[in-house]
């Protein structure tokens, strides 16, 4: 004996341990397993119910121990469906979990060069002043950007433009080439923006005003206001009548919108081989006079060479877009424009 009272109080230790067991699984997975072991085939309960069925029981323990294990089960049961709301089990991730409250990743956004910038803002204003811009080659001929701009091989200016030869580059410039020496089809990287009104010029009918971004190059030793590279913005202008007082009313209107209505400019007389009258254009600072470009009206050699006749009248011009940006932006060394350094670049939005 002792066997029903026995049984009684397991059952009452079975049912604690399920319903501790239940409040302690974390989440569906964990239910599932409380009643894997309580209530399912091999489950506690069900041995129990065997143990029931095959014990020898007096009638009056048969019927209370029957009752007591159906509502055990009963009891586990609904205990179960209740907890089996739990959440699902999260799945596994490895790694840090989504946070969204967190600030989003933004993109670094870029910007333009500040001479792309000056570039462009020079070109805009002689664009509202009737001028298109147009662009040509860095690597030139030697005809293109002397012989034809009327300064002949011995020409005492062509030291001031000390240039880069490309070796042994004898190409013809298809459609360019003139009846001139051999030397005067060598190639070279163009010592200024000039060379593109020889182009222009061969190809467009007058009138018309251009303006002409891009890089040239000159050995010049590097130093804070000299490189072998730069950029200028030329100009040109032909048109029936146009005179010195044309050049230097666009150049005043230019100059008043570029650097502010009160700027002054001034002419000082110059010598370039490709236009006479010739002269320097320099601009008022807080310091004194700073030269930014030369000017003149286009040579008439100039507007022979390219086929023009007797008589056509331009003006011509060329600015430093480095020095420019420089006295805008108070900038003291050149070279920062080519290093590529982000702390000086992320300066001009
Ligand atoms: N090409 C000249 C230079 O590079 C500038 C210039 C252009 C002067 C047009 C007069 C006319 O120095």
């Amino acid at each position: 004996m002792g066997g029903a009272e026995g049984l009684e109080q397991e059952l009452k230790s079975l049912e604690a341990e399920a319903l501790r067991a239940l409040a302690e699984a974390p989440d569906s997975q964990g239910v599932e397993g409380v009643r894997v072991k309580f209530l399912g085939r091999k489950g506690a309960l069900a041995e129990q119910f065997t143990r029931f069925r095959e014990g020898d029981w007096e009638p009056a323990d048969r019927a209370r121990i029957g009752k007591l294990l159906n509502g055990l089960k009963q009891r586990l049961e609904a205990a179960l469906s209740e907890a089996s709301g739990k959440q699902p089990a999260a799945p596994k991730t490895s790694g840090p979990r989504f946070d969204p409250t967190l600030p989003g990743v933004v993109p670094r956004a870029g910007r333009l060069h500040p001479l792309t910038q000056t570039i462009r803002e020079i070109i805009a204003i002689f664009q509202e002043l009737g001028f298109s811009a147009v662009e040509g080659p860095e690597a030139e001929t030697d005809h293109n950007n002397f012989e034809a701009l009327n300064i002949p091989a011995d020409h005492p200016s062509r030291e001031s433009f000390d240039t880069y030869y490309l070796a042994g580059a004898q190409t013809p410039d298809t459609g360019h080439r003139t009846p001139d020496t051999d030397a005067a089809a060598r190639w070279l990287l163009r010592s200024h923006t000039s060379p593109v009104q020889i182009r222009y010029m061969r190809t467009h009918k007058p009138p018309f005003q251009i303006v002409v971004p891009g890089r040239v190059f000159r050995r010049d030793a590097v130093d804070a206001t000299h490189c072998f590279q730069f950029h200028q913005v030329e100009g040109l202008a032909v048109g029936p009548d146009l005179s010195f007082g044309d050049l230097k009313g666009v150049l005043e209107a230019w100059a008043r919108r570029m650097f502010g209505g009160r700027t002054e400019i001034r002419f000082r007389p110059h010598y370039f081989p490709f236009t006479e009258p010739s002269a320097e254009v320099d601009l008022k600072g807080p310091r004194g006079w700073l030269e930014i470009m030369g000017c003149g009206m286009v040579h008439p050699n100039v507007f022979k060479a390219v086929g023009l006749p007797p008589g056509t009248a331009g003006f011509a011009f060329g600015m430093g877009v480095e020095r420019i940006a420089m006295i805008r932006h108070g900038i003291q060394d050149i070279r920062f424009f080519f290093e590529n350094d982000l702390e000086f670049l992320r300066q001009f939005p």
